[in-house]
């Protein structure tokens, strides 16, 4: 298999007002993360809301340069690569949000709209660019007749077949879906998540699927990363994490997500309090006030990421609490 995307303590700083002339402190929205992955997998990026994913997701698709780390696309640095370089690497990753209406072009054709990447990036000919247009719609499901559309005239689930299209038109090795289903109607998520399935068979993309989403990312994901306050605190594969999660935090999440499965129903872990501000994490373990098992240690002594039992895992207590 060959690794098409590898991340090497990739770090976001913001720099942010700390009021009238009082000067900027440094928000640590994504602070050293790592990761690798293979063409046509799926890593999904999971973590309650702030932990840093649309960061990290804006660091991998280069809308942003690092602050800290490496990224290196399909053999190529990032972060040391020319500005000629960087353009031919934008065109190897793409990205899919939320919300596609907002990265549509209200008064353009569809059909023009996914031809564009084509009028940018290749030298094919208008027939052959509507060809290979029309070829990705029936790919997508979206019925010939709606080439001559514009955006408002589609349904939710519609347009992120297009934006999944256009996402696609160039055959990017690596695509950045954040939160692709969260918006859209349960019926029509599954619906979704089988075309991103389906066209990573066909095309061998590598994914990196964020989602607050459990049970989405139960649907998609070859392997997990948890994130705490711009951390991985847990990464291995689904099946490891969600049959064994070791850390508190994994445990915690996992607990409170409804299972299809009756039989494993879980027991409901709460977690108390808030996620802390990354302007002002807490000392040691970032999850130590809200976690159930903290000790002196975890108070203190920020826990690295370590092997064990199959899976990258943080946590000092690992070993006695799971036993
Ligand atoms: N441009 C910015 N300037 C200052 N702070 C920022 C900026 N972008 C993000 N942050 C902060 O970084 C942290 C991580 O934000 P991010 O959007 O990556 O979270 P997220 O995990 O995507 O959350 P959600 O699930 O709500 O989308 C937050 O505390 C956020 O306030
Ligand atoms: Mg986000």
């Amino acid at each position: 298999m060959s690794t098409v995307l590898q991340a090497r303590e990739l770090a976001r700083y913001y720099p942010v007002s700390r009021g009238f002339l009082k000067g900027y402190a440094q928000v640590r929205a994504l602070n050293g993360v790592s990761f690798e992955l293979d063409a046509g997998r799926t890593l999904a990026v999971v973590g309650e809301s702030g932990c840093g994913k649309s960061t990290l997701a804006r660091q991998l698709t280069l809308i942003e340069p690092p602050s800290a780390g490496s990224l290196i696309l399909d053999g190529v640095d990032a972060t040391t690569a020319s500005r000629q370089e960087l353009a031919g690497m934008r065109t190897k990753v793409q990205m899919v949000f939320q919300n596609p209406y907002a990265s549509l072009n209200p008064r353009q054709k569809i059909g023009d709209q996914l031809a564009e990447p084509l009028v940018i990036n290749t030298g094919l000919s208008r027939p052959e660019r509507i060809e290979k247009v029309r070829a990705m719609m029936s790919k997508v499901g979206l019925r010939p007749e709606f080439f001559y559309r514009y955006p408002h005239m589609f349904s939710g689930g519609q347009r992120q077949r297009i934006a999944i299209a256009r996402a696609m038109m160039l055959n990017p090795r690596i695509v950045i879906a954040d939160e692709p289903t969260s918006a859209l109607d349960v019926s029509i998520q599954a619906q979704v998540l089988n075309l991103f399935m389906d066209l990573q068979e066909e095309f061998n993309t590598a994914y990196v699927f964020i989602s607050h989403n459990l049970a989405v990312v139960e649907h998609v994901a070859d392997d997990v990363l948890v994130m705490y306050l711009g951390r991985a605190v847990e990464m291995g594969s689904k099946e490891l994490i969600y049959t064994r999660p070791l850390h508190p935090y994994t445990q915690a999440l996992l607990s409170a997500t409804p299972s299809i499965h009756a039989s494993e129903r879980r027991v409901k872990i709460p977690i108390r309090g808030e996620l802390p501000s990354p302007m002002n994490p807490p000392e040691g373990c970032a999850f130590h006030k809200r976690c159930p098992h903290a000790a002196e240690r975890c108070r203190s002594e920020v826990p690295e990421l370590r092997e064990l039992d199959g899976r990258q895992l943080a946590c000092h207590r690992a070993e006695e609490i799971n036993v």
